[in-house]
């Protein structure tokens, strides 16, 4: 479904991403780990179309979406859950779904969508009205997944979505985003939180430094000396 070749990202005269290579299937949970300023969300913004990679390719479902900008790869398919939960924080919840439905398609259909967000997030529909900005960490997290899910994405990017999130509401989020992929919705996660990464996807890339430096099955990748090592302090 998405596939990147030798991808090299900067800014400036700063090399972020080092010839990454990566491929994702249709209805996988594809993550990506990496500790602090290793690249993930260079990479993220990469594939939505915030960064221009210097060389390289990206490509999804057959055609290089590499430099098109953003609202276009939206349009194709693809929709990012930024760090943080980013949301506008002076507009309201509804206002805030609202928003994520611009691609025509998911315009004509945003009220069978936004019920369908309500349902899966009962505490939205009850915070409709309220501004953004008032909600707690988990509800903008819950915000900001609904309103990627307004678009009808095929392919949902997620940064870090358990970033700073209380155990419990980190656990509720895995769960959604496991939920997300048994109704066919392609997930790419990235987290820093690695083995709770590891034992939701079914495959993972360990990057580096810039760098791809390890991938397989999340079983392998849980066994491996070097994860267990580096990510999981064993
Ligand atoms: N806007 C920017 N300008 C310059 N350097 C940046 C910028 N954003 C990130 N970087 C650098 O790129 C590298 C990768 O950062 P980032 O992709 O944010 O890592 P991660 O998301 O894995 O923590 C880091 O060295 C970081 O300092
Ligand atoms: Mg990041």
């Amino acid at each position: 479904m998405l596939e990147i070749r030798d991808l090299c990202t900067f800014y400036g005269k700063v090399q972020a991403l080092w010839n990454v290579s990566l491929q994702i299937n249709e209805a996988e949970i594809v993550a990506l780990v990496g500790s602090n300023g290793a690249g993930k969300t260079t990479l993220l913004n990469t594939i939505s179309g915030l960064l221009r990679p210097a060389s390289g390719h990206v490509f999804f479902l057959g055609q290089q979406i590499d430099g098109l900008p953003p609202h276009a790869v939206v349009e194709l398919g693809i929709s990012h859950v930024p760090e943080g939960g980013r949301v506008f924080p002076e507009m309201t919840v509804r206002e805030n779904l609202e928003m994520g439905a611009y691609p025509y398609q998911a315009w004509q259909h945003r009220g069978e969508t936004l019920e369908q967000v309500y349902q899966m997030f009962p505490r939205l529909k009850e915070r409709e009205k309220q501004l953004a900005r008032t909600l707690s960490g988990g509800e903008r997290q819950m915000l900001a997944i609904g309103r990627c899910l307004m678009s009808r994405p095929k392919l949902c990017l997620f940064d870090e979505p358990s970033y700073g999130l209380a155990p419990l509401l980190v656990a509720e989020i895995f769960r959604i985003i496991q939920g997300l992929r048994d109704q066919g919705i392609t997930v790419f996660l990235i987290e820093q939180n690695v083995r709770r990464a590891l034992e939701i996807a079914d495959r993972a890339y360990v990057l580096e430094n810039g760098r791809i430096c390890m991938e397989g099955p999340c079983a392998e990748l849980l066994e491996s000396d070097h994860v267990r090592k580096a990510y999981l302090g064993l």
